[in-house]
């Protein structure tokens, strides 16, 4: 397996390793324990040289760097004022519903999903349609008569694509079919695409906003640099939005409430879509944990089941036939002292289910395994569980 340099993190200021007490180890929130490219640490040491560091805006350099990768990584041809900056995805979906919602409206979403996105309809008085994924044969898949039946009702849809948890990366078959579902039900579209820089296995990422002018001219797409090269600490994203009357109220949502961006973030997000072998090792590095977490996790656990993911470094597990006491993250965080995110996050009737960051070394998340299993093999018997049990 490919070598990527991961200091130890503990004693710094992550969130991942400062939640749980150091006996925990931690797989749960979306970064990875990778160093960043020394190319973007230099960029932003670079951009520290001089020492005025007030308000910034992205340079033409950065729109135009952007509007390059865009061609370059999915054969989009973008234009360079399409371009809004953010201080994160997040925020960028709020500004969008702000824009384009009204109280009582429905949101159509599929389910698992990203705890931020399933929660955001509430914020803005909106009704939250989910839409459950299915498997389909080892893969996760759209239920396209439950997603057209609501379709009818909703105004908005949010697809996240590659997907957080399950992994999935939509074809282009399914976006086109998708695409033409919010064109005919007459629904505005956000594309939360974070993690599209990290297909796997030679899978190609598709903005759903590429497919065609009309999609593009009802769409908000919102990506970033941080998780692809592992800098989402710098707080840096942008929205893709093609449609001038769309651009002017996703300002005018902005104002009160989603800032400025970072200048370092700023200064890190160019120096990232250069450094295109890190990515590319990053890709592999993660291939290969994937394949090692279900390579161990069927030895281990064999009655856990994952779908193995086609994008990202998250893995979506069903602990249901382990007969766990509880929830399985709950049950792993006090018994294995491994933290997990629950699966009621990303849909409150999987607590069975959680969410595993495989974005480390292959020895962490060996003993997290080692752990999980010997705590699932005890309950089994019916014994003590033997790790940290308070
Ligand atoms: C699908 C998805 N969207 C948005 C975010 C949050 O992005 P940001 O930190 O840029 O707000 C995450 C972070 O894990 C994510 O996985």
């Amino acid at each position: 397996m490919s070598e990527f340099a991961a200091p130890p993190r503990r004693g710094t200021d992550s969130n991942k390793w400062n939640r749980y007490s150091e006996d925990v180890i931690p797989l749960w929130v979306a970064d990875m324990d990778y160093a960043a490219d020394p190319e973007i640490v230099d960029a932003v040491r670079k951009r520290l040289e001089h020492p005025v560091l007030g308000y910034g805006s992205a340079t033409d350099g950065l729109r135009l760097k952007l509007v390059e990768a865009m061609q370059r990584d999915h054969d989009w041809r973008i234009e360079p004022e399409w371009l809004i900056f953010l201080p994160g995805v997040e925020p960028g979906v709020g500004m969008a519903l702000h824009a384009f919602t009204t109280p009582g409206q429905s949101l159509l979403q599929e389910v698992p999903v990203y705890k931020p996105l399933r929660a955001c309809a509430k914020n803005w008085g909106l009704t939250h349609t989910a839409v459950p994924q299915i498997i389909h044969g080892c893969r996760w898949e759209s239920d396209t008569d439950s997603l057209e039946k609501v379709a009818r009702e909703a105004s908005i849809h949010i697809l996240c694509n590659p997907q957080n948890p399950t992994g999935r990366v939509y074809t282009r078959a399914e976006l086109e079919a998708r695409a033409e579902l919010c064109l005919r039900e007459d629904l505005m579209l956000i594309s939360d695409e974070i993690h599209c820089g990290l297909t796997l296995d030679g899978r190609a990422h598709i903005p759903i906003a590429s497919l065609s002018p009309e999609i593009a001219a009802r769409s908000v797409t919102l990506m970033a640099a941080s998780k692809t090269w592992n800098i989402a600490g710098l707080k840096a994203a942008f929205a893709i939005v093609p449609d001038a009357t769309m651009r002017d109220r996703m300002m005018a949502a902005k104002l009160g409430m989603v800032d400025s961006v970072n200048i370092l973030g700023l200064a890190a997000m160019e120096a990232a879509y250069g450094c295109m072998e890190w990515r590319d090792a990053a890709r592999k590095r993660i291939a290969d944990m994937r394949d090692l977490l279900i390579h161990d996790l069927a030895r281990k656990i064999p009655h856990a089941r994952m779908i193995p993911a086609e994008g990202s470094f998250l893995a979506w597990i069903d602990f249901t036939d382990c007969d766990l006491p509880g929830h399985a993250a709950a049950f792993f965080l006090e018994y294995a002292r491994v933290a997990l995110s629950c699966g009621t996050e990303f849909d409150e009737a999987l607590g069975t289910h959680a969410r595993l960051n495989y974005g480390c070394t292959a020895q962490t998340l060996s003993a997290a395994l080692g752990r999980m299993a010997e705590t699932v093999e005890r309950t089994k018997l019916g014994g003590d569980p033997p790790f940290g049990a308070p």
